[in-house]
């Protein structure tokens, strides 16, 4: 890859492009104003130099990096790279509006890729005039760190599509795994059976969210904490998965009462200083 855009350079969009420019390919990272995409460059900087800090990266590697991320406003230079990835704001209409932009200025072979959660790949696909070469990536957090992509493709994606899109994936040192277009995808599914087992066992009184949390590290080797790491995502963001889920799977995901209960109460997690774990001391 030697050159790609990014669409947005919030969380995602900035350790996204970080991912890219680390690996060696100029990122174009616009977001709607130039102090949003400036920003974003700055928390890629924030993010290099505690690795130098750590050792982990060299100074001059580190400064490559910086250098190869262009902050924007607007789609100058798109009509050169192969491959976007969008990770605007998380809203249908947006997203769309994204990709009509880009259908206008893009190559014709350059592959749509979205780093959407929920978003069904297909219908984003069907509204660009190339939903073959339309695609889901769909990276962790965080981005620059964690080394799952899931590689999402729509019903009419190419298979030329999907393995451009997995070699671009290892090229960043990460590894692709492929799903077929589902809600949740593969790992969401996963980590929401396994939350929902955990809301039941709490509400049972069986354990609390501390000895969940110190049984899933000791027991399962988990890094983090499952309550841990809801209060970091959110537990607002965590009942929005959980009604998509539902929809989509019925029952077995049936968005926990003890979960509604924490959002109601605008316990939602670190943001605001109280979810499962008290943060205002
Ligand atoms: N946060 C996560 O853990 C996570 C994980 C995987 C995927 N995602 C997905 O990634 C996407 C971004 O999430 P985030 O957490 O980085 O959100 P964020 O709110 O931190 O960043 C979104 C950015 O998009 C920008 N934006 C809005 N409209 C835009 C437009 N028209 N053009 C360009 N930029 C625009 C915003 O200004 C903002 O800077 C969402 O689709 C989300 O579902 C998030």
């Amino acid at each position: 890859m030697n050159k790609v855009g990014v669409i947005g350079a919030g969380m995602m969009g900035a350790e996204i492009a970080l991912s890219f420019a680390l690996h060696g390919a100029v990122v174009l990272l616009k977001d709607i104003s130039l102090d949003l995409s400036t920003a974003g460059k700055s928390r890629i900087e924030g993010i290099l130099a505690t690795w130098e800090e750590k050792g982990k990266i060299e100074s001059v590697e580190s400064s490559k990096a910086i250098e190869r991320v262009i902050p924007q406003d607007d789609y100058s230079g798109f009509d050169k790279v192969d491959l976007v990835v969008e990770a605007a704001l998380e809203d249908i209409e947006i997203k769309r509006q994204v990709f009509s932009e880009l259908d206008k200025v893009s190559k014709k072979d350059c592959i749509f890729a979205t780093n959407t959660s929920s978003i069904p790949i297909t219908q984003l696909a069907a509204s660009t005039s190339r939903p073959d070469r339309f695609i889901g990536m769909h990276f962790f957090s965080p981005a620059s760190i964690m080394k799952l992509v899931e590689v999402i493709p729509g019903v009419d994606t190419s298979e030329d599509t999907i393995g451009k899109t997995m070699d671009i994936v290892r090229e960043i040192g990460k590894g692709p795994v492929r799903v077929v277009d589902r809600a949740g995808f593969l790992v969401n599914r996963l980590l929401f059976a396994f939350f929902n087992e955990a809301w039941r066992i709490v509400n049972e009184g069986v354990a609390t969210p501390e000895d969940i949390d110190k049984a899933v590290k000791l027991g399962l080797g988990h890094p983090v904490g499952i309550f841990q790491m809801q209060d970091l995502v959110g537990l607002d963001n965590a009942l929005a998965v959980s009604n998509i889920l539902y929809e989509e799977y019925g029952e077995r995901f049936k968005p926990s009462p003890l979960l509604k209960r924490k959002v109601a109460a605008n316990h939602i997690g670190k943001k605001v200083k109280k979810g499962w774990f008290d943060y205002s001391k």
